[in-house]
Order: structure tokens, then sequence, then C-alpha cells
């Protein structure tokens, strides 16, 4: 496994490797939410190529950037492990020099739920990401569900300014109790973990209903507001069942939804989406 933080010398590399070639990106701290992602890669690629780069552009001030777990020494083991070839680990400085004035701004899909609530990080996520793809060039490139809207945001980028790639979009991986692994997870107390579970069991509750015939959104989304609003330790940033495409709010659902939300439990905010 060959580790590169230059930008020029990974651009040379995956441009020498055999192809097809399978890019994930991550912000690190891997967790088996990652490892998925990478393991469809390996299954599908002749090459793996693994990005870790804890993106500041898409931080807000107010956000975790600082506080974000970081952990190598742990992230590089487990893809010698799991049989990955490049590993792109660039300083932040090398990824955004001086004089770096682009952004990439994606739209109405980036302006809703995550775009609304955390403003500016969908545009540092489409440049990353952009950036990525220009340099990397990868047949296929890997996203977990997870980040629902971060997938639909990518798949606009790709396609608008035909960066070539495959985007394929991976199922979410949770714990046995249901809750969604995220590396923001570690900051939870035994308390805030336990709590945690509300959003679990809120998507759960959607997609109960819905498969029981329920079509009325608002009815859904207050059953959903109810069971997080018992939890004394959550917060609720949004609660959303939208059209999974365009992620417009629906009122009358007809066919599929994206049931989603963001939970702040103590100061970790999570989130999670299920399709009902
Ligand atoms: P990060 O949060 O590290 O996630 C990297 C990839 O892993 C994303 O595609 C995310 O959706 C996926 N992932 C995270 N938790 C998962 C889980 N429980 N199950 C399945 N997939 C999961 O998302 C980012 O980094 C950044 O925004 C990035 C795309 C790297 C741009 O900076």
């Amino acid at each position: 496994m060959k580790v590169i933080d230059t930008i020029a010398e990974f651009r040379n590399t995956s441009a020498g490797a055999a192809k097809p070639l399978g890019l994930v990106p991550t912000m690190g701290f891997l967790h088996q939410g990652h490892m998925s992602l990478v393991q469809r890669a390996r299954a599908e690629n002749a090459t793996v190529a693994v990005s870790i780069f804890v993106n500041p552009t898409q931080f807000s001030p107010n956000e975790d950037f600082s506080a974000y777990p970081r952990n190598m020494g742990a992230d590089l083991a487990m893809l010698r492990e799991a049989g990955v070839d490049l590993v792109f680990a660039p300083r932040a400085e090398e990824v955004y020099p001086s004089g770096f004035e682009t952004q990439v701004d994606v739209g109405n899909i980036a302006s809703r739920l995550e775009g609304e609530h955390r403003p500016g990080h969908f545009k540092g996520v489409a440049t990353v990401v952009c950036k990525l793809l220009t340099i990397v060039r990868p047949d296929r490139c890997y996203f977990g569900q997870k980040d629902a809207q971060q997938c639909l945001v990518i798949q606009r980028l790709n396609t608008d300014l035909n960066l070539g790639a495959e985007i394929v979009v991976c199922p979410t991986v949770r714990e046995p109790d249901g809750l969604a692994l995220s590396s923001r997870n570690v900051n939870l107390s035994p308390d805030e973990r336990n709590a945690s579970l509300v959003l679990y069991r809120a998507l759960s509750k959607a997609k109960a209903m819905r498969d029981s015939g329920v079509a009325d959104a608002e009815e859904i989304k207050l059953a959903m507001r109810n069971l997080i609003e018992g939890e004394p330790l959550a917060q609720i940033g949004y609660v959303s069942v939208a059209d999974p495409f365009t992620l417009l709010e629906l009122s009358n659902i007809d066919g599929q939804a994206l049931a989603s939300m963001a939970v702040h439990i103590g100061k970790t905010r999570l989130i999670d989406n299920m399709v009902i």
C-alpha cells in the first residue's frame, strides 16, 4: 500500500494504476461504515484508492473541525488489512494553497436540509470531491447512503461538470441496536449513546407507518418528532419526509420517500435517514 501526500504524485500514480480504479473519499477515523465502501471498491476494481482528508472548508466556524477525531495510524492499518493499493492523505495547504478562491456550488439539491442547517457545508464537500475526482480520475467513486443528501449532491456535481466517474451508493452500516456508525459517535457519553437510539427508533416508526399504508407525510413527521422529543437528551435540528430525488418536502407520499433528520445529542450532532 502506497501512502502519498502530494497532488502531483497521486495524480501520476493513479494515472498509471491498473484500471478500473475505485476511489473512496473519507475524512478518516475509519469504522466499519467506511470499510464497507472500501470492501465494495475492492470487489469491483483492479486498483483501490482511499483519500483521508479532514476537509476544513466543509465545517463552518462554529463547528467541530479542530475537534474532529483523527487516528492516521489506525486508519492506515485498517486500509492495509483490507488490501487497499493507494492512500491519498494530503495536508490542508496542499489542497488549499494560498490564493485558493474557487468554490463549487451545486445549487438546489445542496440548499435544502443539511444545506439549510449548515450553510456552506456542501460547497466545501462539492469543492473537495470535485478536486479529488479530477486528481484521481477514478472509474468509480463510493459514497454511503448514511449521508443521503451528500450522495445526491455528488451525483449532480459529477453529471453537471462531466467528471466521468460512476457514483456508487452503499447501504448504511449500523450497530446491532440500530445506531448508524459515525466517526462522531466516539463523542457520546454512555447516557448519550443510549439516547442516540431515538434516531433509529424514529426512522423505524416512520417506516412502519408507511408500510402500514400511511401516506400523510405530516402525520409521519409528527410521530417522529413526538418520539424524539420524548428523549430528554435529544434536541431536534430538523425532521424531514421528502422526495428521495429532489429532497422537496412531501405532503402526500405517492411511492417512496426519504425520511431524514438531524438531532443534537448533547454537543454531538447526528444525522440519519431511511427510505420509506
Ligand atoms: P466521512 O464522514 O469520513 O465519510 C466518508 C464516507 O463514508 C461517506 O461517503 C459516508 O457516507 C460513508 N459513511 C459514513 N458512515 C457510514 C455508515 N455508517 N454506513 C455507510 N457509509 C458510511 O462524508 C465525508 O467523510 C466527507 O464529506 C467527504 C465525502 C470525504 C468529503 O470531505
